[in-house]
């Protein structure tokens, strides 16, 4: 089989069932502690009007809750309902990060790992816009993707086995580029899906940006931010130890 030929984002549509098993609250602490201190350092105290796009499980954001009043979108139904369930205090829509208008204002847009799924520089364009369109005057996007051109490591095996009651996941991801000129690469997943007895073997991709770390920076101005590089503390090497921090201008 060519990778082409296996389906795109299943983990989002039917296999949102097994979100809980490939990724948990704990993955995301340290990523917003670092968000929540950037939000602080930039808004300063009190409960402000925050937008995540792209939330996904709502692992991120259930870690900023206690602190601010969230809003969330994400293109996938099924896994907004992963997290409504985790932060039902959370108002939730289904929107595509470049499109979506929900015509209301916030303090802060967060667009945490779903920014990976931009595969070209429109597609960046077209969410910092959205991203702009959402923030008040001053109000600040945190954006914070996990690829960047000059970091790329061809070929990474990632896996990980988790499981919950009755059902077991061992999740293998395989990222590579096969042409580093474009935007974007992809990852493939194998879901071996252990349940009532029975293993069964899936497969997804996963088709993502890949950008220069000077791209997302002018995309970023372009789009009407001021931009900043904000250094931050991480122990997962997958993880930047930045984020990428724009005040709207
Ligand atoms: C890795 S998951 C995000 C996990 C999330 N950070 C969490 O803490 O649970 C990526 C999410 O991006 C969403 N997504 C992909 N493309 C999108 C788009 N164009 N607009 C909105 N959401 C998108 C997917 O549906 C998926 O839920």
């Amino acid at each position: 089989m060519k990778s082409t030929e296996i389906k795109q984002n299943r983990l989002y549509d039917e296999f949102a069932h097994l979100w809980t098993l490939v990724s948990n609250p704990a993955d995301y602490a340290e990523e917003a502690a670092n968000c929540r201190r950037v939000l602080r350092d930039k808004l300063g105290e009190g409960r402000h009007e925050i937008l995540e796009l792209g939330v996904g499980g709502g692992n991120n954001l259930s870690h900023l809750t206690a602190d601010f009043k969230a809003t969330a979108v994400d293109i996938s139904e099924k896994m907004l309902a992963n997290s409504r369930k985790l932060n039902p205090e959370v108002e939730h829509f289904v929107g595509d990060m470049r499109t979506v208008r929900l015509g209301r204002t916030f303090k802060a847009v967060l667009i945490q790992d779903a920014i990976n799924y931009m595969q070209t520089e429109d597609d960046l364009r077209a969410a910092f816009a959205t991203a702009r369109e959402h923030l008040r005057p001053g109000g600040v996007l945190v954006t914070s993707p996990d690829y960047f051109l000059e970091t790329f490591e061809d070929g990474v095996v990632r896996h990980r086995k988790q499981s919950e009651e009755k059902i077991e996941l061992t999740y293998i991801e395989y990222d590579y580029d096969l042409d580093l000129a474009d935007s974007k690469f992809e990852a493939i997943a194998f879901y071996l899906i252990r349940e009532k007895g029975q293993l069964r073997v899936e497969l997804d991709r996963h088709v993502l940006g890949l950008f220069a770390l000077k791209t997302w920076l002018e995309l970023m101005e372009e789009a009407g931010f001021v931009v900043e590089k904000y250094d931050c503390d991480v122990s997962d090497v997958r993880r930047q130890s930045f984020l990428l921090v724009g005040v709207k201008k």
